[in-house]
């Protein structure tokens, strides 16, 4: 299975990956962990990246798809991978279309998670990460242990206002990308509102997986 999962920030991208990573046993390819673990380490590609990310910027076309490009080539992504982040801009979607038409594969299907711009700002703000297992919890959705409380970690661009720029751009750059998948009949649109679990089942069924 070779699928891109898309929705705007805190749509639960990341959630549901990791249902499906489990469930399909392929490769999760998050360009926003590649991108942060690029600044954790200091590479050239994270300096540049950086201040684009903090405030909710896009980073550029021009960094970003190398990176996924050369990793999908690797030998662990041959079984199939989800995108999930990517790709994020027109020019992103027809770099992957090259890519993948260039290794004789094709995509089976692009996950839409569809939520409110109402719910995300409470989503993004109350996420936190465990680094040492990294579960994604929230403080009020899907609250951490209290023994691990003081190691969770809060994303640098999960502030309101940064969270406020990166819902403008996935309206202005992202959603117009959808026409192009759903024209080619690859689109499956999930109801993101509910409990993960019910995402996680109404994503299942959307591919055939149920
Ligand atoms: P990225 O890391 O991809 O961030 P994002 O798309 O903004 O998505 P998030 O990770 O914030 O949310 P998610 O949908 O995964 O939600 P999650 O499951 O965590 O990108 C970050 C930045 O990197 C970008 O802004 C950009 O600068 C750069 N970047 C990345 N890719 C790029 C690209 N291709 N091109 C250019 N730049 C790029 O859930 C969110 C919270 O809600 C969690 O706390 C979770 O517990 C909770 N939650 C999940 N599901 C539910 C539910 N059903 N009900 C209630 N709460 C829920």
């Amino acid at each position: 299975m070779r699928m891109i999962l898309v929705g705007p920030p805190g749509a639960g991208k990341g959630t549901q990956a990791a249902e499906l990573i489990d469930r399909l046993r392929i490769q999760h390819l998050s360009t926003g962990d590649m991108l942060r673990a690029a600044v954790a380490q200091g590479t050239a590609l994270g300096k540049q990246a950086d201040g684009h990310m903090r405030s909710g910027g896009l980073v550029p076309d021009d960094l970003v798809i190398p990176i996924v490009i050369e990793r999908i080539k690797e030998p662990d992504c041959q079984n199939g991978f989800i995108l999930d982040g990517f790709p994020r801009t027109q020019p992103q979607a027809e770099a992957l279309d090259r890519a993948l038409d260039a290794a004789g594969v094709t995509l089976d299907a692009v996950v839409l998670i569809e939520v409110p711009d109402d719910l995300i700002v409470e989503r993004i703000t109350g996420r936190r990460m465990d680094p040492q297992t990294k579960i994604i919890y929230h403080l009020r959705f899907n609250p951490p242990p209290a023994e691990i409380a003081d190691r969770l970690e809060h994303r640098k661009d999960d502030t309101e206002e940064a969270c406020r720029a990166r819902l403008g751009k996935y309206h202005s750059e992202t959603a117009p990308i959808i026409p192009y998948y759903e024209a080619r009949g690859l689109l499956r649109r999930i109801d993101g509102v509910g409990a993960p679990k019910d995402i996680t089942v109404r994503t299942f069924q959307a591919l055939g997986l149920a």
